[in-house]
């Protein structure tokens, strides 16, 4: 193949890779056919690199790279399995699991297990988040004890996606937490309930109150639920909604993040208004 001027070609874990000019490393791995764990990115939202367990070694650089952030450029050579990089991805994934609790966090689960990564290890007395669940209406709830502090609520809230800006970080160490403005009560806030944050949360710490229920209840079956495409019948914009449906009822509302209307975000409407549906 032809290296034009609109692509870089590197290598990575010693198979030679083309991507477009702007791509990611981490674009440039999945071209590779390697499996990378990322938290804070996501493919609708801007990088932030809060997490560093994507990291990567690059020759010829003295640190680890994040992947998901770092540009792909012509001649890079980039190995994703060395003992360093194993090594930084198994104490991030431990320091995480040490402070907060990632038992939903399920992209991860997977990547605790290949690194042998045991946050126990550090005892019983460690340092936890632990306080309880903020429940404080009916569309959904806050968990800080399951937040890792990604950042990505913040970026859907914020000029990636809402343009509300009802929350942020606030406080330092292990008082962080995302707040909203003064910490008041989400019906309080600035919040308009989109719910775009809890779609991009990868840990649960955000949760439509209808799984929280259903968890509650013992009762959340994902493995029996359906997804069904549709349009949202509430505007001309033609957001595509996926409705997740259990036992013939709907229980929580997504969109896809190919698609161009909606790159995954929706407003109150299509996210929270199908109760309609069931008559309620
Ligand atoms: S529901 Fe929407 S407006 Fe409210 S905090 Fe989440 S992203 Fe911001
Ligand atoms: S609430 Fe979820 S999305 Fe927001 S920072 Fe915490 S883990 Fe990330
Ligand atoms: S996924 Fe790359 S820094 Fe978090």
């Amino acid at each position: 193949m032809t290296v034009t001027e609109t692509t870089v070609q590197l290598t990575v874990d010693g198979k030679s890779v083309e991507v477009p000019t702007g791509a990611s490393v981490l674009d440039a791995c999945n071209a590779a056919g390697v499996d990378t764990p990322t938290l804070c990115y996501a493919e609708n939202l801007t990088p932030v690199n809060a997490c560093r367990v994507c990291v990567v070694e690059q020759e010829g650089s003295r640190t680890l790279i994040p992947s998901c952030s770092r540009e792909a450029s012509d001649g890079m050579t980039i190995q994703t399995d060395t003992e360093r990089v194993r090594h930084s991805r198994k104490m991030v994934l431990e320091f995480l699991g040490s402070g907060v609790d990632l038992s939903q966090a399920d992209e991860l689960a997977p990547w605790i297990d290949h690194y042998g990564a045991d946050p126990d290890r550090y005892g019983d007395d460690r340092t936890r988040v632990d306080e309880p669940v903020r429940i404080q209406d009916d569309l959904y709830i806050r968990d800080y004890d399951k937040c890792v502090l990604c950042y990505k609520c913040v970026e859907a809230c914020g000029d990636d996606a809402q343009h509300t800006f009802a929350i942020a970080v606030a406080g330092r160490g292990f008082g962080a937490r995302i707040s909203t403005e003064f910490d008041t009560e989400l019906p309080d806030s600035a919040c308009v309930y989109c719910g775009n944050c809890v779609a991009v949360c990868p840990t649960n710490a955000l949760q439509f109150k209808t799984e929280f229920d259903l968890r509650q209840a013992g009762e959340w079956k994902p493995d029996e639920q359906s997804v069904t495409r549709t349009v949202c019948s509430y505007c001309g914009v033609g957001c595509n909604l996926e409705l997740h449906v259990q036992d013939e009822t709907i229980v929580k509302v997504t969109s896809p993040n190919d698609h161009s209307v909606t790159s995954g975000h929706l407003c109150i409407k299509g996210r929270f208004g199908w109760t309609y549906v069931h008559g309620r």
